[in-house]
């Protein structure tokens, strides 16, 4: 778990050591889909809450009669679901009974520096790798200011933001990408009034789709680094390694391939994509073209769109959320409907299967108005601030770099002002989905056109693809402090594929 420097280049020696190789994989839709458990808070009160959250190793039966040990939120993988009313105060105080730093973050969160997860603000274990009490003063090393705590911290979120389907993962510098990928990562709900007016479905017609694409040893252990043996075979693919880790087991909520039986009714599929790497396209089987339900987007990573979008598939990419109601009432009872992933080779090719087992009465909707929708405004006078993601390394292993500069914690690249909106162009040699910290942000324009069609809404996440060029409209409107964008390719970004900004009043 020590070193990132090999992540990019993994031999053919380690990924033969992948189950798939060994022994057969699970067989996919035979274990049944679960919800994460919502978090209790310790105390609730005048409209503050307080939450404790144990960062742990445990032994988790994630493939059927295997033993994976994971680092866990919770000792749970994904960690335990956050709901937070909006403008109620959540303190959560993580006590780090790991081996190793973290660092916590809220993705989507609109949140104070302080408890943003500056990825050199670490959270030290609370105690040495022997099992001692370390006592005394934790110190900082190198230039990297950071603001640094042991044993646990609280993280302070306002949830002065509307609702919206977030979530918190590892963001320590350099080691994201092993810590996310054994486990470090949960879900974070906002919800609001206005959302629950909808009529939107709910209870439990309101479900997580956290995708997470996973490697396993042959022992059960989680393999890392690793990818998917497939791509080395594929045609085409040059340098399988670019691609970042990719796994080739697809746990949905942390279980592979699950079914869900599900009433002939509307459900909202929250879908969050906390893959390292992998970029899923879904779709239904049977779909529209066979008689079946599209996506209704509802939502995206910012929360809800003006209007419901129909969509016969969508593309999430790293990171990126999309809330989409599917109605499992156009099928007959006893369809079994195949959540599938165009851009999988083999196993990966199907995340999960519904199964229609009942008619029901469905009182949920989907309204043609969803919320209140600002369009950012922008003027010939607007300042425009360019971002070039591209590999670094010609010729040797690679890194990856923002306007040609690897990460450097202690210089910021740029300082916008609060309530000044701002044109970011982002452009790119690769894939990279790109993310800013704070302030979500709405696509502008995809190369020469308008937004692309999964562009739709409050994005704090965008999909930049192989030479296009995407600008986007941002206003940061609260919090002064230091802040990231970086690529959510996790191997990207412990490559260095990140830049610091301050935003300043
Ligand atoms: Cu989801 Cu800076 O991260
Ligand atoms: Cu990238």
């Amino acid at each position: 778990l020590g070193s990132t420097g090999g992540c990019a280049n993994p031999s053919r020696d380690q990924t033969a050591r992948l189950l798939s190789s060994t022994t057969p994989l699970p067989e996919r839709f035979s274990v049944p889909f679960v919800v994460p458990p919502v978090k209790q808070p310790v105390s609730r009160a005048g409209g503050a809450s307080a939450y404790e959250i144990v960062q742990r190793r445990a032994v988790l039966e994630i493939l059927p009669g295997r033993q994976t040990e994971v680092l866990g939120y919770d000792g749970l993988l994904p960690g335990p679901t956050i709901v937070a009313p909006r403008g109620e105060q959540v303190t959560v105080t993580h006590r780090n009974e790991l081996y190793l730093p973290t660092v916590v973050h809220l993705h989507g969160g609109h949140t104070a520096a302080a408890s943003d997860g500056y990825p050199t603000d670490l959270l030290l274990p609370a105690a040495s790798p022997t099992g001692r009490r370390l006592s005394g003063h934790a110190h900082t090393t190198g230039g990297a200011s950071g603001v640094v705590a042991r044993g646990s911290r609280p993280y302070v979120y306002e949830n002065e933001q509307p609702a919206a389907t977030l979530w918190y993962h590892d963001h320590r510098m350099d080691f994201t990408g092993p810590q996310v990928w054994r486990g470090l990562a949960g879900l974070y709900l906002i919800t609001d009034d206005a959302e629950e007016a909808l009529g939107l479905p709910a209870g439990d017609h309101d479900l997580p789709v956290m995708i997470m694409d996973r490697a396993f040893a042959a022992d059960g252990s989680l393999a890392y680094p690793s990818l998917d043996p497939r791509l080395l075979e594929t045609p085409g693919v040059r340098d399988p390694y670019t691609a970042g880790v990719l796994g080739d087991v697809v746990l949905i909520n942390g279980r592979p391939w699950p079914e869900l039986a599900v009433d002939a009714a509307r459900y909202r599929l929250r879908i969050v994509n906390a893959s390292n790497a992998r970029r899923y396209r879904l779709g239904l089987s049977p779909g529209p073209a066979g008689g079946g339900a599209p996506f209704l987007q509802v939502g995206s990573d910012g929360g809800l769109l003006a209007a419901p979008l129909s969509q016969h598939e969508i593309l999430v990419a790293p990171a990126e959320r999309f809330d989409v109601v599917v109605d499992f009432g156009a099928y007959p009872v006893g369809t079994e409907v195949v959540l599938t992933n165009a851009l999988g080779l083999g196993s990966t090719d199907a995340v999960m299967r519904f199964r229609v087992v009942r008619s029901v009465r469905d009182a949920s909707r989907v309204p043609e108005h969803l919320a209140w929708w600002e369009a950012l405004e922008t003027a010939p006078d607007t300042p425009v601030r360019e971002w070039r993601f591209s590999r670094g390394g010609a010729g040797g292993p690679a890194h990856w770099l923002i306007n040609g500069r690897a990460f450097d914690p202690d210089r910021m690249d740029a300082r916008p002002r609060l309530d000044q909106t701002e044109i970011w162009r982002f452009s790119s040699d690769l894939h990279h989905p790109v993310h800013v910290h704070l302030s979500p942000f709405q696509v502008l324009r995809r190369g020469s056109d308008g937004p692309g069609r999964w562009d739709a809404g409050w994005k704090d996440t965008v999909d930049l693809t192989p030479t296009e060029t995407v600008e986007v409209a941002i206003r940061f409107t609260e919090h002064t402090g230091r802040y990231m964008l970086h690529c959510h390719n996790l191997e990207h970004e412990d490559m260095m594929m990140m830049a610091a900004f301050e935003t300043m009043a």
